[in-house]
């Protein structure tokens, strides 16, 4: 039986990423953290869930090395759910000194970075590092991988997304916080248009591209957002033309007041203002947020099919957000599993096989619609073998 330790066990991610390992795969699961006492009770409700010890806790210090190391002895996948991107090289140093394999969940430039530094040492030791796991980054380069294998020649996929969430609901960690809107000081929006990449920059926001989710959120303007799993999809595609990634705002006062100032914030001071302007923000998407909540992931697509033009519009959505970052990661983690063995550097975008990552997720309660060329039809969950 396999041993998986989640990082961040017991945060939001950590919790709904335990409920469905749990679930949908036979490991034994440590949730760890600084703070292992407060994974104490949720251990203790997903042991009784599974009707048998399957859960502990440990205490693991993302900018401790060797404790880290040493709490990873004996661990096969190191699940990364923490926000801990600034440790992001020690936490990579430590699976690999514990010699076990890696999938993180954060959205960071420079660990991405990090990773592709250490990926000839990853190779070497012969370990699989999965990172950008989760909806976003995680899935849109599988959703355009799925697209491709049902058009003769796919010519243009875009990927947008809406994301709903009742901020004021949530108790997230200062870290988490801070590591959401650093990431505001390495936006970059770029995309792939007229067959070569391009950075639109403020071009994004001033043309942003409109995806119609259906009810209930309608029709979205979406402005471009750079995803690094996106980046190999030209070289495995050939015929695409177009493709990236787009996001929907949070609420108006977020998006044309309090966003705007925290970039320009975090240029002028960010070390000393990075703490504030989190506030700040986090604060401005609680205050504002309305319902209805929810999220949608939404692929747009067109090419040629049997000699003829051909559309395809692939819809993702989830009540919860958590649950639709979780739940792909799960479907993931299947496919590790499963094996063969896949040593090396992936993004989760690449590494997961669609067909099979889509039909487990359909299973796990994400509600999955296609319609092709006017045909619309729902996914059917893969069954659980
Ligand atoms: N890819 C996606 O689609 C997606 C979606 C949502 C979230 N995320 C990412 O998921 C991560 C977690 O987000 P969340 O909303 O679940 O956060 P959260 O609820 O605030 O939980 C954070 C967890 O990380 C732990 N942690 C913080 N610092 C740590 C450290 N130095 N060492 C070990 N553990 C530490 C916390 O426990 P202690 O404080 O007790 O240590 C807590 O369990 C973030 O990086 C976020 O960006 C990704």
């Amino acid at each position: 039986m396999k041993t998986i330790l989640i990082l961040g066990g017991y945060g939001q991610t950590g919790r709904l990423l335990a409920h469905y390992l749990l679930d949908e795969t036979e490991c034994r699961l440590i949730l760890a953290g600084r703070r292992p006492e407060r994974g104490a009770a949720l251990a203790a409700a997903l042991n009784a869930q599974a009707g048998q010890e399957r859960v502990t806790t440990a205490a693991a210090d993302a900018a401790d090395l060797d404790g880290l190391a040493h709490t990873l002895a004996g661990v096969d996948l190191a699940l990364i759910a923490s926000s801990t991107a600034t440790h992001g090289e020690t936490v990579a140093r430590a699976a690999l000194a514990a010699g076990c394999d890696y999938l993180d969940i954060q959205y960071a430039a420079a660990k991405v970075a990090m990773l592709q530094r250490l990926a000839p040492e990853i190779e070497r030791a012969g370990r699989c590092f999965i990172t950008d796991g989760g909806f976003h980054p995680g899935l849109p380069a599988a959703l355009v991988r799925y697209a491709a294998a049902r058009f003769d020649r796919l010519e243009r996929a875009n990927v947008g997304s809406v994301i709903a969430i009742d901020w004021a609901a949530l108790d997230l960690g200062p870290e988490t916080k801070v590591e959401f809107v650093a990431e505001f000081m390495d936006f970059d929006s770029r995309v792939f248009r007229d067959g070569r990449w391009q950075k639109l920059g403020l071009m994004s926001m001033a043309k942003p591209l409109t995806f119609d989710f259906g009810p209930p959120f309608g029709r979205r303007a979406c402005i471009a957002m750079t995803l690094g799993e996106m980046d190999a999809l030209p070289e495995c595609i050939p015929s695409l033309r177009e493709t990236g990634f787009y996001v929907g705002g949070f609420n108006w006062v977020s998006d044309w007041f309090v966003s705007p100032l925290v970039m320009v914030g975090l240029k002028l001071a960010p070390r000393r203002l990075l703490s504030p302007l989190a506030r700040l923000q986090f604060w401005s998407m609680a205050r504002f947020a309305r319902p209805p909540y929810g999220t949608v992931l939404q692929l747009a697509a067109t090419g040629q099919r049997d000699g003829a033009p051909h559309t395809m519009t692939l819809r993702l959505t989830h009540d919860d957000a958590y649950a639709l970052t979780a739940i792909p990661v799960v479907a993931c983690v299947r496919q590790w599993l499963a094996g063969p063995r896949r040593p090396g550097l992936w993004f989760q975008g690449q590494y997961a096989e669609p067909e099979a990552l889509l039909g487990d997720m359909a299973r796990m309660g994400v509600a999955i619609t296609t319609e092709e060329s006017g045909q619309p039809s729902r996914m059917r969950p893969r069954p659980a073998l």
